[in-house]
C-alpha cells in the first residue's frame, strides 16, 4: 500500500436536509484539495455566503468557491445538463477543476414532467418534491432503463434510445400528459449538452483513487439529509437516493477503508420542507419566530420551510447510522432571544415512552425538555464566549447525541464559526 494514502473526510446532513452542509464544506474546502459531490442532484440547495456575496450551489461541490480545489461531480448523482450548465456559467475558468462522472446518470426535462405528473395525481398523499425529476431519474436507473452521463459522447445514439424509451412506455407516458420531444428538437439539445460538458465527463472514480493515493486531502460532500434516506428515512416522503455516509462509497466508487472523519451536520433546532412526520415541529409562535429569523425558506424551491425543536431522538439515529465523529452544529444565532429552548428527548407510541426512532415516525408525540435561552450568540467565533446557557444547551445536547459537537456557526458568514478545540 502507498504510504501516503490519505483518508477522505466526509460531511452528511444529519435532519432533513438544509442543515447548513454548504457553509461547512466552503469552510473545510479551503483545507483541501478535492471536493466530491456523491448523491442527490438538484433538487439540493447549498447556500455558501462570502461576505456581501451569496451562492446557491445545487450539483457543483461547494468547493467551487475556493480556486485551488478540484471539484468532482460523483457517480451516484442524477444530472440535469441543462441545470449544470446554468450553474457552471456563474464562475470563470472550471476547466482542469470540474470533473463529471461518466457513470452518473442523466436527468432529462421528461423526468420532472413525470414527477409532477405523479405529485399531482397523489394529490393529498403527495410528497411534496422539488418537481426536479429526483425519483423518476434514479427510478430509471434503478431499473435499469436510465441513460448515463458517458452517452453524451454520441449524441445520435443517445436519441434513438431515448425515443425508444418514450415507446416502450406510451401509454403510461401519454396518461401522464408526459409529451415526447420532436426527434430534432432533443437531438440539437443533446448536441448541446455534448458541446459544453465533454471536457469535463472523465472516470471520476479512478481521478478520485489517483488523489487518495497521492495523500491529497479531499472531502465528500453528502446532499440532503438523514431523514429523507431511502432507507433510514421517513419512507416514502424521503429523496430517491442514499444520503448518509454509506452513500459516499457507492456513490464515488471508493470503500470503507476510505472514509476518514465524519462530520455530520445539524441546525440547533430542526426544520423540514415537503410532506411527512416531524414530530418536533412547531405549529404556534415559536415555529414562526424560527422561521422569520432563520430565514427558513428552500433555496430550491422558495417554500416556507416547516420549523421546530432539535429532536435528539432522531439525531442519535443519524449519529449511529452516519459513524459520525463530530457534529457541526449550525445557526445557533437563531435560537437568540428565546426564554428557553426545547429538545425532543423521546417519543410516546401507543401511550408508551420510547427512545428510539420507530417504523412510522408518524406515530410519535414529542417528548420534551426545557432549557433556559440567552440572550446573543450571533458572530461568536470563540466557545468560551457564548453566553453560559448556550454553552450548556451544547453540552446537554452532545450527551444526548453520543457525540461531539467540534463546530459552531453562528452566523451565515464563513468566519463567524467556532472550532473546538478537543
Ligand atoms: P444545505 O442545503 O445544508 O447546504 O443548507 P442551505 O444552504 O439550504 O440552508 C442553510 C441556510 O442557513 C443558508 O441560507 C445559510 O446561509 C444559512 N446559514 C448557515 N449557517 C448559518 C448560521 O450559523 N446562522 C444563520 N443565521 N444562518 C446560517
Ligand atoms: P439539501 O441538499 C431539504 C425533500 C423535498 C421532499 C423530498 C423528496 O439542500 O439539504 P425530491 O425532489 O428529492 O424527490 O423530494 O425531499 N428534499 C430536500 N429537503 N433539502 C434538500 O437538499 C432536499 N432535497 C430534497 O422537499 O420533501
Ligand atoms: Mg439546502
Amino acid at each position: 500500500m502507498n504510504s501516503k494514502r490519505n483518508r477522505a473526510d466526509l460531511i452528511v446532513g444529519l435532519q432533513w436536509g438544509d442543515e447548513g452542509k454548504g457553509k461547512i464544506v466552503d469552510h473545510m474546502a479551503q483545507t483541501h484539495d478535492v471536493v466530491c459531490r456523491f448523491a442527490g442532484g438538484h433538487n439540493a440547495g447549498h447556500t455558501i455566503v462570502v461576505d456581501d456575496k451569496t451562492y446557491a450551489l445545487h450539483l457543483i461541490p461547494s468547493g467551487v468557491l475556493n480556486p485551488k480545489a478540484i471539484n468532482i461531480v460523483g457517480n451516484g448523482v442524477v444530472l440535469s445538463p441543462a441545470d449544470f450548465i446554468k450553474e457552471m456559467n456563474q464562475f470563470d475558468k472550471l476547466e482542469e477543476r470540474l470533473f463529471i462522472s461518466d457513470k452518473a446518470h442523466l436527468l432529462l426535462p421528461y423526468h420532472a414532467s413525470i414527477d409532477q405528473a405523479r405529485e399531482r395525481m397523489k394529490g393529498d398523499r403527495a410528497i411534496g418534491t422539488t418537481g426536479k425529476g429526483i425519483g423518476p431519474a434514479y427510478g430509471d436507473k434503478i431499473a435499469r432503463v436510465g441513460h448515463r452521463v458517458g452517452e453524451l459522447h454520441h449524441p445520435e445514439k443517445l436519441m434513438l434510445k431515448i425515443r425508444h424509451h418514450f415507446e416502450e412506455n406510451r401509454a403510461i407516458f401519454e396518461a401522464m400528459g408526459v409529451e415526447m420531444p420532436e426527434e430534432s428538437v432533443l437531438l440539437e439539445e443533446l448536441l448541446g449538452y455534448q458541446k459544453a460538458l465533454e471536457p469535463y465527463i472523465v472516470d471520476t472514480t479512478l481521478l478520485v483513487w489517483k488523489a487518495l493515493d497521492e495523500g491529497q486531502k479531499i472531502l465528500l460532500e453528502g446532499a440532503q439529509g438523514t431523514m429523507l434516506d431511502i432507507d433510514h428515512g421517513t419512507y416514502p416522503f424521503v429523496t430517491s437516493s442514499t444520503t448518509v455516509s454509506a452513500g459516499a462509497c457507492s456513490g464515488l466508487g471508493i470503500n470503507p477503508k476510505d472514509i476518514g472523519q465524519v462530520t455530520g451536520i445539524a441546525k440547533a433546532y430542526c426544520t423540514r420542507v415537503g410532506n411527512g412526520p416531524f414530530p418536533s415541529e412547531d405549529f404556534g409562535d415559536d415555529g414562526k419566530r424560527l422561521r422569520k429569523n432563520g430565514h427558513e425558506f428552500g433555496t430550491t424551491t422558495g417554500r416556507p420551510r416547516r420549523c421546530g425543536w432539535f429532536d435528539a431522538v432522531a439525531m442519535r439515529h443519524a449519529v449511529r447510522i452516519n459513524g459520525v465523529d463530530q457534529v457541526a452544529l449550525m445557526k445557533l444565532d437563531v435560537l437568540d432571544g428565546f426564554d428557553e429552548v426545547k429538545v425532543c428527548v423521546g417519543y410516546e407510541v401507543d401511550g408508551q415512552a420510547i427512545d428510539y426512532v420507530p417504523y412510522d415516525l408518524e406515530d410519535a408525540t414529542p417528548i420534551y425538555q426545557s432549557f433556559p435561552g440567552w440572550d446573543k450568540s450571533e458572530g461568536v467565533r470563540d466557545f468560551e464566549e457564548l453566553p453560559a446557557t448556550a454553552k450548556s444547551y451544547i453540552q446537554s445536547l452532545e450527551k444526548m447525541i453520543g457525540a461531539k459537537i467540534g463546530i459552531i456557526s453562528t452566523s451565515p458568514q464563513r468566519e463567524d464559526t467556532i472550532v473546538r478545540r478537543s
